[in-house]
């Protein structure tokens, strides 16, 4: 059952904070999210060194297109510069890329980057890298719910034998083990609608730090943090504590 928590196989993160990091140094919105790239960049890289088998970063949410358009275009344009310079060196670390969200909101020429840059790191398997752009967690709930719905009428699936696995797999997040641990930096306590269903039993660690200021000893915090939690997945702490010996 997992319950002793040892190293998190899947760390699920909200970058949050660039705005107001940029606010504090007198600068303007996109360079804080320039800045975030950077705080990124580093916990790929010290991710992979822990041996993390899978990182979900929320990059840009469902409902972050309702921000002024000047900021969703320098988003989109920073995205799509950081997927150019990123990817051969991702791909030399065995990093497996993988986008989550709807994508059909970006310009085809980032879609087209999104899709050469999960070709070109299939092969990965040191650490999948999971980006979730244009995600929100009710928008994955309910091309989920299409899907199912499309199998049952093409007779492929009868109503009776959706159960949580086959919904799991209808997700875009489908065959990852869910997170188990959840950070998310910026001083906020909300979800922010990131996995809705697959956070159901995650432990919940929230910094204040913004995320531009996130580094390598926070995430080690974190994860310190994570090691004293006991996970008991509906259990008693004594089932918990006798598995631990089984
Ligand atoms: C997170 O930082 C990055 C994105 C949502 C793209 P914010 O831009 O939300 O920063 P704050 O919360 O305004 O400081
Ligand atoms: C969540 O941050 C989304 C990302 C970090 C990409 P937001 O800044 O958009 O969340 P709210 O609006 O404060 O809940
Ligand atoms: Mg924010």
């Amino acid at each position: 059952m997992g319950a002793v928590p040892s190293e998190p196989k899947h760390v699920a993160i909200i970058m949050d904070g660039n705005g107001r990091w940029a606010k504090h140094h007198g600068l303007p919105r996109t360079a804080g999210h320039q800045a975030g790239l950077e705080a990124a960049r580093e916990i790929v890289r010290k991710a992979s060194e822990h041996g993390i088998r899978i990182l979900s970063l929320f990059a840009f949410s469902s409902e972050n297109w309702l921000r002024p358009k000047a900021e969703v275009h320098a988003l989109i344009r920073l995205f799509g510069e950081a997927l150019d310079q990123e990817i051969d060196r991702l791909v030399q670390n065995g990093i497996q890329i993988r986008f989550i969200g709807d994508r059909s909101g970006f310009p085809n020429r980032l879609q087209e980057a999104m899709q050469r840059a999960e070709a070109a790191s299939f092969a990965g398997e040191r650490l999948t890298l999971v980006i979730a752009v244009g995600y929100g967690g009710r928008w994955d709930l309910c091309q989920a719910a299409r899907t199912l719905a499309r199998r049952i009428h093409e007779a492929e699936l009868s109503e009776d034998r959706i159960n949580e696995a086959e919904f799991e797999a209808c997700l875009s997040t489908g065959g990852l083990p869910d997170p188990d641990l959840f950070i998310r930096t910026g001083g906020e306590r909300r979800i922010s609608n990131f996995l809705l269903w697959n956070l159901a039993y995650s432990e919940l660690y929230f910094s204040d730090t913004l995320w531009p200021d996130f580094t390598v000893k926070h995430f080690e915090d974190a994860l310190n943090d994570y090691r004293g939690r006991q996970r008991r997945f509906g259990r008693t702490p004594g089932q918990v504590r006798c598995s631990r010996h089984a």
